[in-house]
C-alpha cells in the first residue's frame, strides 16, 4: 500500500497487471490530449504514406500521464514492433549496439527516462538517430579503428519527466517534441468509465465525475483510485460505489476533494506557514519537507502550478492568493 495513494510513480506487482489490462491500445481509446493526438496522428499518417520510419519523437511531462501508453499505441497504429528500454538500463555503448542491431526496419525503440542515458551511450545514439549508423571501435590502442555499421531505419520514442536535464544535442535529434499536460475532468471521466467497464465495476455518472475530480489530473491515479474505492465499497459498504463511499474512501487514502494528497498539502503548508508564502527556493522547501527535490519539482509542483495554487517566480516559489485558507 503506497504511503501516498496519489504518488504517480509507485507501481507494485498488482498495479502492473492492472495497468496492462486497462492500458488502451488504440488512439481512439486514448482520451484527452487532443492537440497532441492530432500531431501524433499526422506523424503516423505521414510515415505510413511515405512508407518510412516515423520521425523521432520525444514525449515529456509528469509521471502517470500516458507517455508509455502513447508510445505503444504509436507502434500499434504503425503496425511496427516497439522495443522497450530505459536510460538507466543501457549501461554501456555495447548494450545500445546490441539493441540497435536487433531492430527491424520501421521499429520503434522506446527509451523511458531518456534523461538518464550516460554520456558515452548518448554519443553512440547520435549517429544512430541521425544517419542510422553505428560507429564501432575495434581493437585498442594505436591499432584501434572505427567501423561504421549501417542500421535499419528506426524510430526513437523518448520519454522523460525532466526535459531540463536532457542535453541539447540529444534533444535536437528529435524531429517532434511534445509535452503532456494534466487531464481535464471530462477526459478523466472517460478514462475511468472505460477502466470501470474493463474491470466490470458498476459506477454511475455522478460517482464517475467525483472520482475524476479527485484524480489529480492523472490517469494512473484515476485508475488506482477507482480500484481502491471499489475495495472500500465492498468491505465497508454494500459493494455499490456512491458519493459517501467515495468521500470516506478518499479520506482514508488522504486524498481531498480537489485531489490534493499528503505531499501537496505538506508543500502548501510549508510554503504558507514556514516561509510566509514565499518567495523561497525549491531546495529550501524540499529540505523543510524532508523530501527529495526531484520529487518536489517533478511530481508535486507541476500540479499545484496548474491548479493556480503556487507560482514559480525568478525569486522563488510563492503561494498564489487563491490559497487563502
Ligand atoms: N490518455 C489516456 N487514456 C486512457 N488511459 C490512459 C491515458 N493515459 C494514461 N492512461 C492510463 O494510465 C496508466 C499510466 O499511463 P503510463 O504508464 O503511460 O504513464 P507514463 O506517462 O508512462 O508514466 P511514467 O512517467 O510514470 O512512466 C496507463 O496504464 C493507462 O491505463
Ligand atoms: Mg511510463
Amino acid at each position: 500500500m503506497p504511503k501516498n495513494i496519489t504518488d504517480p510513480e509507485l507501481i507494485g506487482p498488482e498495479e502492473l497487471t492492472l495497468e496492462s489490462s486497462i492500458r488502451p491500445t488504440s488512439l481512439s481509446h486514448y482520451f484527452g490530449q487532443d492537440e497532441l493526438k492530432r500531431n501524433i496522428n499526422i506523424l503516423i499518417e505521414a510515415a505510413k504514406k511515405r512508407r518510412e520510419a516515423m520521425d523521432h519523437l520525444l514525449l515529456y511531462g509528469p509521471p502517470g500521464l500516458g507517455k508509455t501508453t502513447l508510445a505503444r499505441i504509436v507502434g500499434y497504429e504503425l503496425g511496427v514492433d516497439v522495443k522497450i528500454t530505459s536510460g538507466p538500463a543501457i549501461e554501456r555503448a555495447g548494450d545500445l549496439a546490441s539493441i540497435l542491431t536487433n531492430l527491424t526496419e520501421g521499429d520503434i525503440l522506446f527509451i523511458d527516462e531518456i534523461h538518464r542515458l550516460n554520456r558515452v551511450v548518448e554519443e553512440t545514439l547520435y549517429p544512430a538517430m541521425e544517419d542510422f549508423a553505428l560507429d564501432l571501435v575495434i581493437g585498442k590502442g594505436p591499432s584501434a579503428r572505427t567501423l561504421r555499421l549501417d542500421l535499419p531505419k528506426f524510430t526513437v520514442v523518448g520519454a522523460t519527466t525532466r526535459i531540463g536535464l536532457m542535453s541539447g544535442p540529444i534533444r535536437d535529434r528529435f524531429g517532434a517534441l511534445f509535452r503532456l499536460d494534466f487531464y481535464d475532468e471530462k477526459a478523466l471521466t472517460q478514462i475511468i468509465e472505460r477502466a470501470a467497464s474493463v474491470l466490470n465495476i458498476p459506477i454511475d455518472k455522478e460517482s464517475l465525475n467525483e472520482v475524476a475530480r479527485r484524480s489529480r489530473g492523472t490517469p494512473r491515479i484515476a485508475n488506482r483510485l477507482l480500484k481502491r474505492i471499489r475495495d472500500y465499497a465492498e468491505v465497508e459498504g454494500k459493494g455499490i460505489i456512491e458519493l459517501p463511499i467515495i468521500k470516506n474512501a478518499c479520506e482514508l487514502l488522504g486524498v481531498d476533494h480537489d485531489g490534493l494528497d499528503y505531499l501537496d498539502r505538506k508543500y502548501l503548508d510549508c510554503l504558507k506557514n514556514t516561509f510566509d508564502g514565499g518567495p523561497v527556493g525549491v531546495d529550501t522547501i524540499a529540505a523543510a519537507m524532508a523530501e527529495d527535490v526531484g520529487t518536489v519539482e517533478d511530481v508535486v509542483e507541476p500540479f499545484l502550478i496548474q491548479k493556480g495554487l503556487i507560482k514559480r517566480t525568478p525569486r522563488g516559489r510563492i503561494l498564489s492568493n487563491k490559497r487563502l485558507d
